[in-house]
């Protein structure tokens, strides 16, 4: 008796605390259940500790079944063997938000990550060990990628937070789209991979390994799809189910870029086409993008915002129509997991792209409707109905009747976000400036660093990264009678320095940055200089180390020259060549080094002439945090290059002065035919990024608050102000019989700006009246039904409209409610 007692409790404390995931071709299974699984991307150190509810909770309303993250090494592992995993580090924490939303987790620790992060998430001193070279069967390099990944996976064991333990973790990634770049690595690579699966087998965490973009992957490893569209992709292995780890909601953005925009539909379009053709699991790359605060920016170049274009704005905000929208199908496909995953298929090909997919089982059928054609639409008869399918879209029918959703027709609001000024009582609409200057005097003067090489060097080589920062100094000695001397001369530099400032005795000869993606470029400026002895000081900035390619590891920063000074005489041009010279090394900057960014640091600010346009010149300003709990921006219109800190914490790189070219952005934007990232761009002629997030626990809500400002190029402050986005202003355009939402999210609707029911045209914020409409108020119905209130929900019909003659087409509501 005690023993069956035993026994059975024994059977329900397994059964409670470990779930079994488990894959065949069709499906990923939970205990025993084949599942429709949808996934978000939340990389946790681009938001905050004190976010991550908020966001994950967001996902789990938007119907994810899952979030994703990578885990990024050099974040965690700053200094060999020292670790990491204080506020937006935890990752244990992070995961256990997930948990604590009934949500599963993906964790995908690479240790690789790419993900526009700085250097791809690789620490600089592993690239600085001897012999090292990264993602190939090279010892020490594989002794390191096993040391963190092993860690990392002890960590989250000790915690029970892999599904097999009854955590959420059901699936792990080992490496990352390594089979984009190994052709270059021939067959080491291909032993490297197979190291790796063995390595990650060898960690027995229980649930499936994932390796992304690797069509050798090893079994038991899944080989799986990233892309914008991953509907053609077929695994290595029949056992593999059709998963896609990667399908990029948006696009990150580069300093002097533009702002990449996917459409709604588009987004929509991949992922029921997706389902349609057999897939089981579809993750968006980004669900939220977020921040990359302080200097965890890749690239080169990519800006301090990773908005992405995603569900969930850089804020946290709701991006609508895209959340919704995305919403509404995750939804229907959810309905459908029981025919999706068991059911027989079968498919009729329409001709001209055009396509219908049955999946039936004995309780019922499921259906898509694809239409791939970028210009028409289709008519698709199908038992003895008849339907038309919009071009570019997929119709889904969950019952293979009736149409419960179509990829190409938005039935959400969209939302438009507008900035608020700071309404926090007594803050004036000015900031109150301090300043001091970065001293430079014992660089551009003296030429003295801390170390001295008869060579030049790669930037990480020296820095290990610790900082952007780099001296490059030397002094040239020229006789009175230097042959040089007196010539018209000049100081060349072959610079893969992200940004260079140069100074000549003392004097600041010129500055550069790379441009258009060029990181390789001659520097060159007329120089006088003198007899005796000259002071050449090169202070070289790195903007995000590189994240992406074969051998990206060894991509060149800093000066690595060569350098030459030219006399020029006439036709007669004397070189002389300073690269290798006795050269001075100095990471890192003063203010840097004494932390002038802390609120602490009082002393030798001045508030007298506070400069504008001058280099190296550090700002502090108080001000007060707005009032209410809408994310906080600053804007930084008007400065130049730099970081910027609120409170002591790195809020990132800021670059305002970068605009970006005046062509290449398409308002208009087609959703119909495939998204590349060039299209559909906006903010042609801006600033690259203007606004910076000021994560709310970074502020005091009473009391003052300190921002700090480092401005390398000269820059004006006086324009720079604390804000809060919010959205303005909400708007729906949908065809009769449908019913809309409108919500302000959480604050009330506050007026009707522009309705009309017939056939008004235009976008939101500037619908027009159309030909028809209705004879009945429509701003007066929506007032009384959606005025004072946080939402409301409109039944879109002649019933509530009225009957507006419009020839027998679609009658439409547009309506724009101001929040
Ligand atoms: C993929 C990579 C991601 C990210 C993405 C672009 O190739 O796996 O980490 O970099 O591209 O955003």
């Amino acid at each position: 008796m005690v023993s069956l007692r035993f026994l059975l409790c024994f059977l329900f404390v397994s059964s409670a605390y470990a779930t079994i995931v488990s894959h065949d071709g069709r499906a990923i299974t939970i205990d025993g259940h084949r599942r429709v699984l949808l996934s978000g991307s939340i990389h946790y150190p681009r938001s905050t500790p004190e976010m991550w509810p908020d966001l994950i909770k967001k996902g789990k309303e938007g119907g994810l079944d899952a979030i994703e993250t990578y885990v990024f090494w050099n974040a965690h592992e700053p200094t060999r063997r020292q670790y990491d995993f204080s506020g937006k580090l935890d990752l244990i924490r992070f995961l256990k938000t997930i948990q604590d939303e009934g949500l599963y987790g993906v964790l995908r620790i690479g240790p690789y990550a790419c993900a526009e992060w700085n250097y791809g998430g690789f620490p600089v001193w592993l690239h600085n060990m001897p012999g090292m070279v990264f993602r190939t069967t090279n010892k020490s390099f594989m002794d390191e990628m096993q040391n963190f990944t092993t860690m990392i996976v002890d960590m989250v064991k000790k915690e029970k937070l892999f599904a097999s333990q009854g955590g959420p973790i059901i699936l792990a990634q080992i490496e990352n789209e390594y089979g984009n770049v190994m052709g270059p690595y021939g067959e080491s690579g291909k032993a490297y991979i197979k190291w790796c699966a063995n390595m990650a087998q060898s960690l027995d965490v229980g649930v499936p390994w994932i390796m992304c973009q690797q069509n050798d992957a090893p079994q038991p490893m899944l080989n799986t799809c990233n892309g914008f569209y991953c509907d053609n992709f077929v695994p290595n292995n029949p056992n593999t189910p059709k998963m896609w780890t990667e399908n990029w909601t948006g696009w990150f953005k580069q300093w002097g870029g533009k702002n990449p925009h996917r459409t709604t539909e588009d987004v929509a379009f991949s992922v029921a086409r997706f389902f349609q053709r057999g897939g089981t699991f579809n993750n968006y790359y980004m669900y939220h993008g977020g921040t990359n605060f302080d200097r965890t920016a890749g690239g080169p170049y990519i800006t301090t915002s990773y908005d992405y274009d995603s569900p969930l704005d850089e804020y946290g905000n709701l991006n609508q129509p895209k959340y919704g929208h995305l919403k509404q199908l995750h939804d229907v496909l959810h309905s459908m997991e029981r025919t999706l995953t068991y059911g027989n298929i079968s498919t009729i090909d329409f001709g001209n792209s055009a396509s219908a997919t049955i999946y039936k089982t004995e309780e019922g059928s499921s259906c898509f409707f694809g239409n791939g054609n970028e210009k028409s639409d289709a008519t698709i008869s199908f038992q003895g109905e008849s339907y038309v399918v919009p071009a570019w879209s997929v119709t889904i029918l969950p019952d293979c009747k009736n149409e419960a959703y179509n990829t190409a027709k938005i039935t959400t609001q969209t939302s438009m976000m507008v900035k608020k000024p700071n309404e926090a009582e007594d803050t004036p609409s000015t900031l109150k400036w301090s300043w001091r200057p970065e001293n430079v005097d014992n660089f551009i003067l003296k030429g003295k660093g801390d170390s001295t090489q008869t060579q030049l060097f790669d930037q990480k080589v020296v820095t290990n990264d610790q900082s952007d920062y780099l001296w490059y100094m030397t002094t040239v000695k020229f006789k009175k009678r230097d042959l040089f001397l007196g010539k018209s001369m000049s100081l060349r530099v072959n610079s893969t320095a992200h940004a260079l400032h140069a100074f000549v005795n003392g004097k600041h000869i010129g500055n550069q940055h790379a441009e258009n993606g060029k990181f390789n470029y001659v520097f060159e400026k007329d120089v006088k200089f003198k007899s005796g002895r000259n002071v050449i000081a090169l202070l070289s900035i790195t903007v995000g180390l590189a994240n992406y390619g074969a051998f990206f590891e060894s991509k060149p920063a800093g000066i690595t020259g060569p350098i030459f000074i030219t006399g020029r005489n006439g036709d007669e041009t004397i070189v002389k060549d300073l690269s290798a010279h006795k050269w001075s090394y100095k990471t890192g900057l003063n203010g840097f080094e004494n932390q002038f960014f802390r609120t602490e640091s009082m002393s030798k600010w001045s508030v007298e002439s506070v400069p504008f346009n001058r280099s190296m010149t550090w700002y502090k300003a108080t001000f007060k945090a707005p009032l209410g709990n809408d994310p906080v921006v600053v804007d930084l219109m008007g400065l130049g290059k730099g970081t910027a800190w609120v409170n002591g914490n790195n809020i990132g790189r800021f670059w305002p002065a970068f605009i970006s070219s005046e062509n290449g952005c398409d308002a208009k934007c087609n959703y119909r035919g495939a998204y590349h990232a060039e299209k559909c761009l906006t903010n042609c002629g801006e600033p690259t990024q203007r606004w910076y997030h000021v994560p709310r626990s970074f502020l005091n809500g009473e009391g003052d608050n300190t921002l700090v400002l480092f401005e390398e190029m000269g820059g004006n402050p006086s324009l720079v102000s604390f804000q809060t986005t919010r959205v303005g202003s909400v708007c729906a355009n949908v065809y009769e019989n449908k019913i809309i939402e409108l919500s302000c999210d959480r604050k009330p609707i506050s007026a009707v700006k522009f309705a009309s029911f017939g056939n008004p045209y235009g976008n939101c914020g500037s619908f027009e009246k159309g030909t028809c409409e209705s004879s009945n108020n429509t701003v007066d119905i929506l007032t009384q039904e959606c005025v004072g209130k946080e939402k409301c929900s409109i039944d879109v019909s002649t019933k509530k409209f009225g009957e507006p003659d419009c020839s027998g087409a679609a009658r439409k509501l547009a309506v724009e409610v101001i929040c």
